[in-house]
């Protein structure tokens, strides 16, 4: 049943858009000293090497982070491209992080990881990447049951991931039950949920439906933030991604603005490649 391995995916456009963000958030949160939880309910393996049997089989990095590897990058990808040159001290970029390595970086002792991971051999991974982190607890668990049970945090400010593989049609409306529960328990979370953009129409109007529904939640304030390589009509399979997301840094509008042209430039395939953000508050 779990048969989703991220290994296939890691470093793809739409990993670039989730961690860039990612990472624009985390390093927002932590501006104030009061200690965060970062919760993230679909962690997968923590770090990639780009050179194994399930990146090589699909390049999918080729279209996606080895577009930015040796290009100048605008200030905006400055803190997103920092976790990644750690990771490859080398000239050669050889392994990728995934999105509870990238968040890591920018926490503090004081902070708190909780990790839910599924799959036995990624769940194995995800425990030795973080083999010895004190702030780091890693669960095998189902990441939705997982959340809930950990709202509100004691630190009363949290950082959350929610990233399901979308494999199965029931994944869409759990990410929005999970997201109502949430917000009724916590409703000041900062919350990230992605999802694909993808050009069969079954799969495509259940991302509409579910971030239709996530906005209509009683919440205070919405960004969805969209980037697609290609027009829906043009790509075979995922043409691009989106994040919907609550309680937004305020500043997290602007630095998409600033940043998403480049990668269109950089990983756009054809003259329909583009971008849209759009904020909603509610006051
Ligand atoms: C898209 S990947 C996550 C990638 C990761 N967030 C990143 O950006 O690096 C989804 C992961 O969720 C795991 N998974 C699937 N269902 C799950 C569940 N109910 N609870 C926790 N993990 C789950 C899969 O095994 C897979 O590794």
């Amino acid at each position: 049943m779990l048969s989703y391995r991220h290994g296939f995916h890691a470093g793809n456009h739409a990993d670039v858009l989730k961690h860039w963000v990612c990472v624009m958030t985390a390093q927002y949160m932590v501006q104030k000293d009061k200690p965060i939880y970062y919760i993230d309910t679909h962690s997968a393996a923590g770090i990639y090497s780009l050179n194994d049997a399930l990146a090589t089989k699909t390049q999918e990095s080729q279209g996606g982070i080895k577009t930015l590897w040796d290009a100048k990058l605008p200030a905006v990808f400055k803190d997103y491209m920092a976790v990644i040159n750690q990771l490859n001290p080398g000239e050669t970029l050889k392994l990728y992080p995934g999105s509870p390595w990238f968040v890591r970086q920018s926490l503090r002792p004081s902070d708190k990881v909780r990790l839910f991971e599924l799959h036995p051999q990624d769940f194995q991974l995800l425990r030795k990447n973080f083999d010895g982190d004190k702030i780091v607890a890693i669960e095998k668990q189902d990441g939705f049951s997982g959340l809930k049970a950990l709202l509100p945090p004691p630190t009363k400010r949290a950082m959350v991931v929610i990233d399901p593989p979308y494999e199965q049609a029931k994944e869409y409306q759990q990410v929005v039950s999970a997201m109502e529960q949430a917000l009724k328990r916590f409703v000041n979370g900062v919350y990230l949920i992605w999802y694909p953009l993808i050009n069969r129409n079954d799969k495509q109007s259940m991302s509409e439906t579910m971030v239709r529904k996530l906005k209509n939640l009683n919440a205070k304030s919405f960004l969805d933030v969209r980037f697609w390589v290609s027009g829906a009509d043009e790509e075979q399979g995922m043409y691009g991604s989106g994040l919907a997301i609550f309680n937004p840094p305020w500043n997290l509008e602007q630095q998409l603005n600033e940043g998403l042209p480049f990668l269109v430039e950089k990983m756009g395939l054809t003259e329909k490649a583009g971008f849209s953000v759009e904020y909603k508050e509610v006051t």
